[in-house]
């Protein structure tokens, strides 16, 4: 088989890089390990930046989104039993973020690939890339039992942090930044409506929590739980127990509603970044290149950005031979990746309890939201980068 761009991947990276493509009539495959439904359920980010649902938009994948997303003008941050709103419009000259699920990004984008774009093999795994640094690169895979070939002009990594696109780089070449977090979170989707109109992240001296939602009536939340927690190890009336004392806030008007809870899972927490995101004709995009905590919900916006800086690139190169976007990709990603990793830790470590936190740590803590909700230039710092950076 022969393609010019082959995507590894049909996580949100891959699938966007392959309408994008489309889009500009450039040739792709993509080759994706598991089965649609299991990629089309994944539970995972639910938070859209402006920039990635004027992205969608301009893919001709948003009208759902602008049908049944819920576009949010604030979060709020709660802490010391009190409430505080970060109007993001007013800080940001108007930006909004929206509240659409991960997966149902993914089944917009799979169903406009599947209705007019290019190959999209499920349960097709790659095994390796090879021949990153000539001009024809080669994604072997496995699909249906048989082994085969995909040759490509160049090679999209889009497959996740356990993916094997990052294992073409030579290590000698490579350099990865890590750190990670003593603790997870713990997430569940409930048959509830969602307690509060806007997103509710809570710093508690019994560790973080955060109130989400996945539509009117469906209510998404998380718990800092610690590191190696099985979700089977809490009960149902736990977590609301648990939840409502995180959330606890000096106002009769508050009540967390409890529902029936329908699915939950622990993710743990790591900040990664491999470096450079470009070997050769291959390309590292999302997740395969780099990981954020979830708080502020970077990952899947980050990945956007991403895709859209190779498709432009490789429009640039194809209509004018112009190179220099292509070459500028790694750069250019990482700039914004390391915004992004800063923002993530810094709210991460804004609102979790760490197991060996000291007094010290907690003061810091109290301070840090202090600062956040009395300065009106350290609350605009946290809006910009909560609705995003400009692509
Ligand atoms: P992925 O979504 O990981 O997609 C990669 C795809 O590649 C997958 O479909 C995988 O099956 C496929 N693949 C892997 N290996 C191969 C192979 N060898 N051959 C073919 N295909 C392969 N972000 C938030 O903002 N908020 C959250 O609440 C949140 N929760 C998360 C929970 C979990 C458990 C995880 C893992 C991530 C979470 N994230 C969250 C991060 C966010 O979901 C990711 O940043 C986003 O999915 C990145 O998209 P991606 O396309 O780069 O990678
Ligand atoms: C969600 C996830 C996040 O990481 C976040 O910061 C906000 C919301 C969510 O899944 O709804």
């Amino acid at each position: 088989m022969r393609t010019t761009v082959g995507i590894i991947g049909a996580g949100p990276a891959g699938l966007l890089l392959a309408r994008l493509l489309h889009n500009a009539g450039i040739a792709s495959v993509v080759l994706e390990s598991r089965d649609r439904a299991y990629v089309e359920q994944r539970q995972r980010a639910g938070i859209l930046e402006q920039g990635t649902v004027d992205v969608l938009r301009e893919a001709g994948v948003g009208a759902r989104m602008d049908r049944e997303g819920l576009p949010h003008d604030g979060i709020e941050l709660r802490f010391d039993r009190r409430r505080h709103r970060v109007d993001f419009p007013a800080l940001t000259g108007g930006k909004q973020v929206m509240v659409y699920a991960q997966t149902e990004v993914c089944k917009d984008l799979i169903a406009a690939q599947l209705a007019d774009g290019g190959p999209l093999l499920f349960e097709a795994e790659a095994l390796a890339v090879e021949g990153a640094e000539t001009d024809t690169p080669r994604v072997r895979f496995r699909h249906q039992g048989r082994e085969d070939v995909l040759e490509c002009d160049y090679v999209v990594g889009c497959d996740g942090f356990w993916g094997v696109a990052r294992k073409a780089v030579p290590q000698d070449l490579s350099r990865t930044y890590e750190r990670t977090y003593p603790f997870g979170w713990l997430g569940i989707l409930a048959d509830v409506a969602p307690s509060h109109d806007e997103l509710v992240y809570a710093r508690s001296d019994r560790g973080f929590a955060l109130l989400s939602m996945r539509s009117p009536t469906v209510t998404r939340a998380y718990l800092q739980v610690p590191d190696g927690t099985n979700a089977d190890d809490w009960s149902d009336e736990e977590i609301w127990d648990e939840l409502d004392r995180r959330l606890e806030v000096d106002d009769p008007a508050w009540r967390l509603a409890r529902g029936p809870i329908t699915q939950k899972s622990v993710t743990p927490m790591r900040s990664y970044v491999h470096e450079p995101m470009r070997h050769g004709r291959l390309f590292l995009a999302g997740d395969a290149a780099h990981i954020v905590p979830p708080t502020g919900a970077k990952g899947l916006n980050l990945a956007v950005g991403d895709v859209v800086t190779f498709a432009r690139a490789l429009v640039a190169y194809t209509r004018k031979g112009d190179a220099d976007l292509l070459d500028a990709y790694s750069a250019t990603c990482l700039r914004r990746v390391w915004q992004a990793e800063r923002f993530s830790y810094a709210m991460t470590t804004m609102l979790h309890r760490a197991p060996d936190a000291t007094d010290f740590d907690d003061r810091i803590q109290r301070a840090t939201l202090d600062r956040v909700t009395t300065s009106t230039a350290a609350e605009t710092d946290l809006a910009e980068a909560y609705t995003g950076f400009p692509l």
